[in-house]
């Protein structure tokens, strides 16, 4: 980073989870979600102080290390895990920042505990990064942190990054604690958004709830007793994959050989559809399914030559919105598979479980066609990744309008998943793409995943965040 700066990294969850077995021992997996995904790549390499939860309650665990990366964890009691985790970040936040498509819940309990947690975020952190060092703050658990530190630690850099969709004034309104959320990301530096959506959206809220104006990306907090005005780049830099990384490991020979044997599992004669998401109802996976199933009724496709596989990773699992998705999908599932399965073919594969990323892979190289719909995704980087396996410049992406990843990706069949009749025939357009359009899109397709891998990303946000560090050392 910049010139030899200790880069510490802040998010909600470590990079690995530690997760108890049934016989009371524990084991480290790495953690769920796209955040990680991306992140972890860069700082594998760069080197870093890692502060964040290791998934558990009620346990101190001490600091480790994983290569170069040391790893500081941060304790949570299972009364925080309800009020801060499940609570406010996943039960008011989430869907509020996702376009209220499950109603958000405002509980003054659960914000008080998000204050607190932030707070002990911010404590740690304080006591642990060094002198001038940059630290980047990750996501919508820690959006008080940024302010926090820079009254604790006035020396570091702060940079921040939403890696989920930042909302519309109109629904940013509904937050009893729009002003504290809004002064509290306003501590950064440099805050990262997904699409250039997200950053117009935050500088609109900026001068009612903070009453800092926005000229172009920058924010101006004006001057108060004591502290002279300062300025926040607000702006977007849409994240990424490692997609060389990816394309290498679809290119091993055990990846490719567990791609044949899952074709040939499914049976060589049938087209592969894929799903792979977190169990969220931000993804679109009942919309997804009521096109699937509406086609199987209507006799354009049939068990014996379409199949849809659908990996759903188990996801926040104590959130009432995602146990009632779970039974819906569920039920759903199984009504499908009993109208249109038979002996030996069932429409639809639902594995309700994560995978490696080898497994991934070969599944991506399975699939004849993507299907990627959320209702809203900050980014999606399962339609990246789907594409960076693709060297073969075969398969077919159907993606929807309404993720970051559309910006940028858009040779995909783009879709509306709230029009299932659209759905429906972009499914159709995908199943019998011909083989020069499917190695046409793909290929320019592959070309927009590579222009903007992850390293790219990284040195787009850190470049401007170490810019802005040389800037302020100057200055102080
Ligand atoms: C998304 C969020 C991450 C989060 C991940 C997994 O990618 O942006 O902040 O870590 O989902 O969700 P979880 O609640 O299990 O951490």
């Amino acid at each position: 980073v910049a010139r030899g700066r200790e880069l510490v990294m802040v998010s909600n969850r470590l990079p690995v989870d530690r997760v108890r077995l049934p016989d009371g021992s524990a084991e480290w997996r790495t953690s769920p979600g796209g955040l990680v995904t991306a992140v972890e790549p860069i700082v594998r390499e760069l080197g870093c102080l890692w502060v964040g939860w290791a998934g558990s309650t009620d346990e101190e665990i001490e600091p480790f290390e994983i290569g170069s990366m040391r790893l500081a964890p941060i304790p949570l009691s299972s009364d925080e895990m309800a009020s801060y985790y499940e609570g406010f970040s996943n039960g008011t936040l989430w869907p509020l920042y996702h376009d209220v498509i499950s109603a958000p819940v405002y509980h003054r309990t659960w914000w008080d505990s998000y204050q607190r947690v932030n707070r002990r975020f911010a404590e740690r952190v304080a006591e642990e990064a060094a002198e001038g060092a940059i630290v980047w703050v990750h996501d919508y658990q820690l959006q008080l942190v940024p302010e926090m530190l820079r009254e604790l630690r006035p020396d570091v850099t702060i940079a921040f990054f939403l890696h989920i969709p930042f909302p519309p004034r109109s629904l940013f309104a509904q937050l009893p604690w729009r002003r504290q959320i809004t002064r509290g990301l306003l501590g950064a530096d440099v805050i990262g958004f997904q699409r250039v959506q997200d950053a117009v959206n935050f500088r609109f809220v900026t001068e009612r709830y903070a009453g800092a104006p926005a000229r172009g990306n920058t924010i101006v907090i004006p001057e108060a007793p004591g502290r002279p005005s300062r300025s926040v780049l607000a702006q977007e830099f849409p994240i990424s994959i490692d997609a060389g990384g990816f394309e290498a490991l679809a290119a091993s020979p055990e990846v490719r050989h567990r791609a044949q044997e899952i074709r040939e599992e499914l049976g060589t004669d049938r087209t592969i559809l894929l799903g792979v998401d977190r169990l969220d109802y931000t993804k679109g996976i009942r919309h997804r399914l009521k096109a699937f199933e509406e086609l199987l009724e209507d006799g354009e496709i049939s068990a014996q030559d379409t199949v849809l596989v659908q990996v759903a990773s188990p996801s926040r699992e104590q959130v009432e919105a995602y146990q009632r998705l779970r039974e819906e999908v569920e039920v759903t599932v199984g009504r499908i598979n009993g109208a249109h399965g038979s002996i030996g073919h069932a429409p639809l594969v639902y594995l309700h479980r994560g995978y490696s990323r080898d497994e991934m892979a070969a599944l991506y190289l399975a699939a004849d066609v993507a299907v990627v719909t959320p209702l809203r995704d900050g980014m999606n980087l399962v339609a990246k990744e789907y594409v960076a396996c693709r060297a073969d410049e075969g398969g077919a992406l159907i993606l929807s309008e309404f993720t970051g990843a559309a910006d940028e990706l858009r040779d995909a069949l783009l879709i509306n998943p709230h029009d299932i009749e659209g759905v429906k025939a972009a499914m159709l357009r995908a199943i019998h793409l011909p083989r020069d359009e499917q190695r046409r899109r793909m290929r320019s397709l592959r070309r927009a995943v590579y222009d903007n891998d992850v390293a790219h990303w990284a040195n787009q946000y850190l470049g401007s965040v170490a810019a802005v560090a040389e800037n302020r050392s100057r200055v102080l």
